[in-house]
């Protein structure tokens, strides 16, 4: 792991205010209900007690989980296979706002889903997806359908998952997970950024359109596939940027938890498979164990 110096990386991600006038992060000064806030984090902090490798893993900006190699030359042949003008272009906006005024899509990420909220790849990639599968899919999600309009936000044990109609396309990654690394997952993703792409500052504890802190109860699991040396993951912890590069065949958690960014400095696009664990899967929760 490198402490990065902000000159380096893209002048977008450089100062942490920067992402405040950043056009594709729309709410960030949202002013927040501090009082519920209070609340999520006492239910935050009964869920460590109770669970402490969440607590662990919080802390740490980037885990190399202790696993084989996967084959990734193999994997990314399988993830050719799959028709890049089908991937979908993040949406930035929730799922009201997109109905009303169109998407607001980030110019420099794409992902084509493995499992999802439904059987289409294609369907619910806007930032508030959980809630537009509950509320447009109503079919595909029975529970949540019903809660929906009643709570602030849904969460992950909520929602039913299924592949899509590619997952069964890269057999050698999906093999790979569920041999060596986990039992279950949430939803699952093949992720390109662009060549000299970003990923702009976020955290998905207290998201800037959300009034919520959520419980650490997933890991993001990363396999990265196709990148170039010089692309870094970064985690910004008490004013400290800590990049890391993935490189092909390895596996890791990338840290959610604390503001993270993208920095793409390369001509070449970077592709990896990422996948939510929930802290619940006991083979995962060992592989984390013998990995921190
Ligand atoms: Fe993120």
């Amino acid at each position: 792991m490198n402490i990065i110096d902000e000159k380096q990386i893209h002048p977008n991600l450089r100062v942490p205010w920067k992402s405040k006038e950043d056009k594709f992060v729309p709410d960030f000064d949202k002013q927040f209900d501090e009082s519920e806030i209070r609340k999520f984090e006492l239910k935050v902090k009964n869920y460590e007690l109770e669970n402490p490798i969440s607590e662990k893993i919080k802390e740490i900006p980037h885990i190399k989980l202790d696993l084989p190699e996967i084959d990734y030359i193999k994997s990314w042949d399988e993830v050719q296979t799959i028709d890049m003008n089908t991937y979908s272009q993040v949406n930035l906006r929730n799922y009201k706002e997109t109905k009303e005024k169109g998407p607001l899509l980030h110019p420099h990420w794409y992902s084509k889903t493995l499992i999802n909220y439904t059987p289409d790849s294609q369907a619910c990639q806007g930032k508030q997806a959980k809630e537009e599968a509950a509320w447009a899919y109503p079919e595909y999600q029975p529970y949540a359908s019903k809660i929906v309009d009643g709570v602030s936000r849904l969460n992950s044990e909520d929602m039913k998952f299924y592949e899509t109609e590619v997952y069964s396309s890269v057999p050698t990654i999906t093999k790979f997970i569920k041999k060596y690394i986990c039992d279950t997952t949430y939803r699952m993703h093949i992720w390109k950024i662009k060549d000299n792409g970003y990923l702009n500052w976020h955290n998905h504890a207290r998201l800037p359109w959300h009034n919520d802190v959520i419980v650490n109860d997933k890991a993001i699991v990363h396999l990265p596939l196709y990148t170039d040396f010089k692309v870094n993951m970064l985690v910004r912890k008490n004013g400290t940027i800590y990049g890391e590069h993935y490189s092909p065949g390895t596996a890791w958690v990338f840290n959610y938890i604390y503001d993270h960014a993208v920095d793409n400095p390369t001509d070449v696009f970077r592709c990896h498979v990422v996948f939510y664990v929930p802290l619940t899967d006991k083979k995962f929760t060992k592989l984390l164990e013998r990995s921190i």
